[in-house]
């Protein structure tokens, strides 16, 4: 029996998770995706062709991988046929697309009620992606959301303008624009058609192959302090990034989990509101983000930047029991002069290294940083962690010590290869 080694954020998202997956991938039989939804936006370069993917597992690009998209995934089917047209035009095979028959589907009225709650919201938007997840993560849990499975059934078409009605009621108290039952149904139907190829029991399967022996890597979206439950709430996404939600975004057990690889920046990002104790709303920031060009991949939004924070990363590390880091953007961090990193909270006079979830508690907190010395020459050439400059790696040694755990991959550059992996 094999079993599934799982590629989660540490942070607010955006960490590099599609680098480290289309590393480890390069070795896996299986790719799948078991949370969020096209919310995600994970970039890979391959032979300087980018690809971006928001659904698809992007370990499909690996001639033969099988690509599954679990039942904890939200769907939006028009997204997903997009993505998989321009994977065909590239010349990419597809045919190894695997799509849960329970995950759930997004509809237009999800979207719609995304944009309308947000304006409902006045000033404390939680700046979601738009993309309707939060919603279809709410009918799921109430019980009216429409599976993919449904889309093939009888009770589709009542399902639906049962569910259209319901919505366009609370459009009509906010004075938002209706949607139309009849329309989506027949757009809908197009989709389940093309889609139909690909739709199948991902759970079985899953265990199927696990007991094949195969290759699993999981490639989680978002990322911890993200997480609806674990993560700065209200200011979150619908669902559980961490690893709870792979267990149940795709039937695996605990026992099936193996290695489980935290995915962190040298420094910290963050897209949407929210607390951040470490954020340089200043000169700082604006130089990560240059430097660092961190521009969402899935909105374009320019990202919160600001200083590494061990707090929050070794909450990670505990809530998802990491055990191993991956560090991206060593080189971005190097061409600061001075490289702060937290240590600890201050927060009514007292000092703690203990993360908190709370509001009110976070936006009191202020950071207690340490300080290294920046002015890396060029490290992208680097591939032995042994040969980075010493400041270097006075810097991850003092992140292994604080969290713990060891910083397996240490990005040295944005190519595919600017990668420091060492085997045990
Ligand atoms: P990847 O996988 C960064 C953020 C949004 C917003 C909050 C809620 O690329 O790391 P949602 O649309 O999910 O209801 O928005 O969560 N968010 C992300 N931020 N990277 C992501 O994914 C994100 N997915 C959601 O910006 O603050
Ligand atoms: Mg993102």
């Amino acid at each position: 029996m094999s079993k599934v080694d799982v590629v989660l954020g540490s942070f607010y998202g955006d960490e590099g998770k599609g680098k480290i997956i289309d590393f480890l991938g390069g070795h896996a039989d299986v790719a799948l995706r078991a949370t969020g939804g096209n919310n995600a936006g994970h970039s890979i370069e391959v032979d300087s062709e980018k690809y971006v993917f928001h659904l698809i597992p992007s370990g499909i690009l690996n001639k033969g991988t099988l690509a599954i998209i679990g039942n904890g995934v939200v769907i939006d089917p028009k997204v997903l046929i997009e993505e998989i047209t321009t994977l065909k035009e590239k010349g990419k095979d597809v045919s190894n697309l695997r799509i849960s028959t329970k995950a759930h589907v997004i509809f237009p009225y999800h979207i719609e009620m995304d944009k309308m709650l947000e304006e409902n919201r006045g000033a404390k938007k939680i700046g979601t992606t738009a993309r309707g997840i939060g919603p279809c993560y709410c009918d799921k849990y109430e019980r009216c959301g429409i599976r993919i499975e449904d889309l093939y059934s009888k009770k589709f078409k009542d399902l639906l303008e049962r569910n259209v009605r319901n919505k366009n009621k609370i459009f009509r108290l906010y004075g938002w624009e209706e949607v139309d039952s009849e329309e989506i149904y027949k757009e809908y139907t197009k989709y389940a058609e093309v889609l139909k190829e690909y739709v199948c029991d991902t759970t079985t399967l899953i265990h199927k192959l696990l007991k094949e022996d195969k290759k699993i890597i999981c490639e989680g979206a978002q990322a911890t302090l993200l997480d609806i439950d674990f993560g700065s709430y209200p200011y979150v996404t619908s669902s559980n990034p961490t690893i709870g939600g792979i267990i149940t975004g795709s039937g695996i057990n605990a026992h099936d989990i193996g290695e489980v690889y935290g995915v962190m920046k040298a420094y910290s990002s963050r897209v949407g509101a929210g607390p951040y104790v470490t954020e340089q709303d200043n000169e700082v920031g604006d130089m990560i983000r240059e430097l660092g060009h961190e521009y969402g991949a899935t909105t374009k939004r320019p990202r919160r930047c600001g200083y590494l924070d061990l707090v929050a990363l070794k909450y990670a590390v505990m809530v998802n029991g990491i055990t191993a880091l991956c560090m991206n953007h060593l080189d971005t961090i190097g061409k600061l002069d001075t490289i702060k990193v937290c240590t600890a909270y201050e927060r009514d006079g007292k000092r703690t290294e203990e993360f908190t979830t709370n509001e009110e508690e976070l936006l009191a907190s202020t950071a207690v940083y340490e300080e290294f010395p920046g002015n890396f020459p060029d490290i992208s050439k680097i591939r032995k962690r042994k040969d980075l400059p010493k400041n270097a790696l006075n810097y991850i040694k003092r992140i292994e010590e604080y969290v713990g755990v060891p910083i397996k991959f240490i990005g040295v550059g944005a190519g595919r290869d600017e990668m420091i992996y060492e085997e045990d």
